[in-house]
C-alpha cells in the first residue's frame, strides 16, 4: 500500500475524511503527538490500528471528538465534574475516562466498560473529525513500544506503507501525550500524567489521586502506564548525582549520547538540549524528537538528565523513568551505569 501524504487543506481533509469513513487509517497531527486514526464506531476499522502498529495485544485507545456534545453522546454518564473539566480544558491535552455507551465497540476499550475521550486543540485534527463525520479512535501513531511521533516524518518512517494516509503538518506544539484522568474512581485518578499539568487539574477537581494504579493480575487500568512502554532501542539511563561505585559498568563518553535539560555535557558523542532557558513547555515539545534522534545514532547508551518534577516536568519524568533501564553517574571522562 502506498501511504498518501496529504496537505491539511480543505481538499486534503476531505480526502482524509473519506478514507476514515471507508474504514481506512489516517495519521493526523494533534497538539500533543500524531495519532493513528480510524472510525471509532467500526470494530473492523479499529482492528486495523492494532495490525498497523504491531501491538501484541489490544490496548484501549482514545476517542477523539470535535465538540463536548459529541463526547456526551458516547458516554453513558456525564457527572458535573466532567462538564467542568471539558469547559476548562477542552479543546486541549486532557483525556477523560467515563462509562461508555454501546455504540463504542469493545475493541476500542479493550473490553473495558469505560471509554477515554478527548477533544484535541489542533485545527487539522478537528478538521479531520468534522470531515469524517464521526468520532476518531487513535493511539499515538508509532509502532508498538516505540516513542510517540511528534512530526509526520516520524510517522512515515514507522508506518509508511502500512496506512492509507498521513496529514502532513510538521511538528506538534505540546509534544507529549495528553493527561488521562478517570472519573469512575472517587476521588478521580490520573492514569497517565501528560500535557495538562496536575496543578491545573487540581484547581478544578480538588482531591485527585496521581499515584500509578496498583496492578494485581488482570488487565492494567491504563496500559500506557506499563513500566516499559517508551523504550528506545538504545539503552537509556537516568543521570543521578554521585560517583560510580563497585559493580558499576564503565562506558566511554564518546560512545554515549546525552539528553540534557538546559545544557550539554562535554565529551559525549552526541548531545541534545531540551530547553536552554529551562522552560518545561519547550522541553516537552522537543522531548520525543530529541530522544528519537539520539536513538537513531547506534550509540551504546543514552544518559538523560532529570528535569524538575513540576508542571509538564511530571509528564517528561514519567516518560524518562519508563524508558530507562537503570541509572548513570559521571566522572571526568566516562559514564558509569548500573542496570536496574
Ligand atoms: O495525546 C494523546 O493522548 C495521543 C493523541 C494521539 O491523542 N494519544 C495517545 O494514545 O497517547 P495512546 O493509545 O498512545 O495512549 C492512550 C492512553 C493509554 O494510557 C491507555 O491505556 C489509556 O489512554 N486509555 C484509553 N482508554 C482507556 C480506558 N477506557 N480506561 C483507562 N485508560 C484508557
Ligand atoms: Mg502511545
Amino acid at each position: 500500500m502506498e501511504t498518501k501524504v496529504l496537505e491539511p487543506t480543505p481538499e486534503g481533509l476531505r480526502i482524509a475524511g473519506e478514507i476514515i469513513r471507508g474504514g481506512g487509517l489516517v495519521a493526523f497531527p494533534t497538539e500533543t503527538v500524531y495519532g493513528l486514526g480510524a472510525n471509532a464506531l467500526s470494530a473492523e476499522a479499529v482492528a486495523r490500528i492494532f495490525e498497523a502498529k504491531g501491538r501484541p495485544r489490544f490496548d484501549p485507545v482514545i476517542v477523539h471528538v470535535a465538540a463536548p456534545e459529541e463526547a456526551e453522546a458516547l458516554w453513558s454518564e456525564v457527572p458535573p465534574l466532567a462538564r467542568a473539566l471539558m469547559e476548562r480544558f477542552w479543546p486541549g491535552p486532557l483525556t477523560i475516562v467515563l462509562p461508555k455507551r454501546d455504540v463504542i465497540p469493545d475493541i476500542v476499550t479493550a473490553g473495558l466498560p469505560t471509554v477515554a475521550i478527548r477533544m484535541p486543540a489542533h485545527e487539522a485534527a478537528l478538521g479531520l473529525i468534522r470531515a469524517a463525520e464521526r468520532p476518531i479512535a487513535a493511539p499515538s501513531a508509532n509502532r508498538f513500544g516505540k516513542t510517540s511521533p511528534t512530526h509526520h516524518e516520524h510517522v512515515l518512517e514507522e508506518l509508511g506503507g502500512r496506512i492509507e494516509a498521513v496529514l502532513a503538518w510538521g511538528p506538534t506544539p505540546v509534544g507529549i501525550e495528553s493527561t488521562v484522568i478517570s472519573l469512575v474512581e472517587d476521588p478521580p485518578r490520573v492514569l497517565r500524567p501528560g500535557g495538562t499539568p496536575l496543578e491545573l487539574l487540581r484547581e478544578v477537581v480538588g482531591e485527585l489521586r496521581a499515584d500509578p494504579p496498583q496492578v494485581r493480575g488482570g488487565p492494567a487500568p491504563s496500559p500506557g502506564t506499563m513500566r516499559r512502554h517508551y523504550m528506545p532501542r538504545t539503552p537509556l539511563f537516568l543521570l543521578e548525582p554521585g560517583l560510580p561505585e563497585d559493580g558499576w559498568e564503565e562506558l566511554p563518553r564518546d560512545r554515549c549520547g546525552y539528553l540534557g535539560f538546559t545544557a550539554a555535557k562535554r565529551g559525549f558523542r552526541f548531545g541534545e538540549v531540551l530547553s536552554e532557558r529551562g522552560d518545561l513547555r519547550e522541553a516537552a515539545a522537543r522531548f520525543f524528537a530529541s530522544l528519537r534522534r539520539l536513538d537513531s545514532l547506534g550509540l551504546s547508551a543514552i544518559v538523560a538528565e532529570p528535569v524538575p518534577e513540576e508542571g509538564l516536568g511530571v509528564a517528561i519524568m514519567d516518560r524518562l523513568k519508563r524508558a530507562s533501564r537503570g541509572v548513570a553517574r559521571l566522572n571526568a571522562h566516562s559514564v558509569w551505569i548500573k542496570r536496574l
